[in-house]
């Protein structure tokens, strides 16, 4: 089971960091469940010391990931969040960051209610348009950070403009490629510099996890983040690991699915008399559609649409019987949320208008069940 030269993406997704165990030729990692390791003699041991420093099923996971997304090497946290934190800690006091308007709230929470403490300065732009971004950059700009498409309005940001700004500036660019998954979007290869995931959604995909990795490119971010996950030690679990290394290796045909079942349900939407808008990259009338198809391979499972009015929306959430009204996303099962009052209720409600989320808007992160189901079970609950 060796990984040839050249092996295609889910080829990779299957195989890489992965190595039968030496011990007794189990094809999948083990959970190494331990808090330490045995050392041979003082100043002896096999590479592995004490389980917040190194543990082979996360040590196997991270090797996978940054294979997967064409990086250096990968960190994976506790979570989505504790990975984004890691990375603020590549910035010091009085730096400056370029960050998308319509990122995830826990984003802009971390970002606004904690490091702005610690005189780390955030300016919020529709990074859809590169010019805001360039107009955006300071001096004492050393990062930018990019989430596309977003969540729930769906806009996208073009990586590779935004990374040569980002690197005529001299500042780094990090993309959360949660929504996308590698499977559809690599930003590296785009020349993002980081990228960060919560592995919670499409990584792990079964909804039974929650965690975070950052993939990094720089020698000095794989010193960096390396440091900091030791240092401040949110670590993922070993079973955690083991639960995300499972999803990778499905990521390509579960993806495969999801965007049938997102086209599905944006087209059976678009179409609906009671909707007024829907918003998924995959559909002509998206303004970006044409950025989708060129920095995409395929458009995703995540559609938002608009019922109008919040009654409407709410009757909605209230009436779906096969999809779940739940927070989060990337799960083999469909999952519906009302982002205003939900994912979104710590965006202060000036930013949601900014953003264009209203309170008729009604998200779904279409699983990978049978469409036509999918599609009975919402004409039902808007009928
Ligand atoms: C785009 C995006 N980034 C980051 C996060 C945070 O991840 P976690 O919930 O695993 O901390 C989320 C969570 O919903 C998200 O949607």
């Amino acid at each position: 089971m060796k990984l040839p030269p050249g092996a295609r993406f889910s080829t990779v997704c299957i195989h890489a960091g992965q190595t039968p165990d030496p011990a007794t030729g189990a094809i999948i990692t083990p959970i190494y469940q331990t808090s330490t390791y045995v050392q041979d003699a003082l100043g002896q041991h096999k590479g592995y010391e004490y389980a917040r420093t190194q543990n082979p099923t996360r040590g196997a996971l991270e090797q996978n990931l940054a294979a997967i997304e064409g990086g250096a090497a990968a960190f994976a946290f506790a979570s989505g969040m504790a990975a984004i934190d890691a990375i603020t800690t590549l910035l010091t006091s009085g730096d400056h960051v370029v960050v998308t308007d319509n990122t995830y709230g826990g984003t802009f929470r971390l970002f606004d209610k904690v490091l702005r403490k610690y005189g780390l300065e955030f300016t919020y732009v529709d990074t859809s348009h590169p010019e805001l971004v360039e107009r955006a950059m300071r001096p004492a700009t050393k990062m930018i950070f990019v989430e596309t498409p977003t969540n729930p309005v769906m806009r996208l940001t073009d990586i590779e403009a935004v990374a040569a700004i980002a690197r005529r500036s001299g500042a780094r660019l990090v993309v959360d490629n949660t929504f996308a998954s590698p499977a559809l979007q690599r930003p590296i290869a785009l020349g993002a510099d980081i990228v960060v995931h919560s592995t919670t959604k499409y990584l792990n995909g079964h909804s039974d996890s929650v965690g975070g990795v950052v993939i990094v490119t720089r020698d000095e971010d794989v010193a960096g983040l390396g440091f900091i996950q030791n240092a401040a030690g949110a670590i993922l679990s070993p079973f955690d690991s083991w639960l995300v290394l499972r999803g990778t290796k499905t990521l390509n045909v579960r993806m495969a699915q999801h965007n049938i079942n997102g086209m599905a349900l944006a087209e059976f939407l678009a179409s609906h008399p009671k909707v007024t808008k829907v918003l998924y990259p995959g559909l002509p009338d998206h303004p970006q559609h044409a950025l989708a198809k060129k920095q995409m391979r395929g458009f995703g499972g995540m559609l938002t649409f608009d019922a109008g009015t919040f009654e409407a929306a709410r009757d909605v959430c209230n009436r779906i019987r096969l999809m779940a009204l739940a927070e989060s996303l990337g799960g083999v099962e469909t999952l519906v949320c009302h982002p205003a009052s939900m994912t979104h209720a710590s965006v202060p409600l000036e930013r949601r208008q900014a953003i264009g989320l209203t309170d008729s808007m009604v998200r779904i992160s279409a699983g990978i069940e049978d469409p036509q189901d999918l599609i009975d079970d919402i004409r039902q609950a808007l009928a």
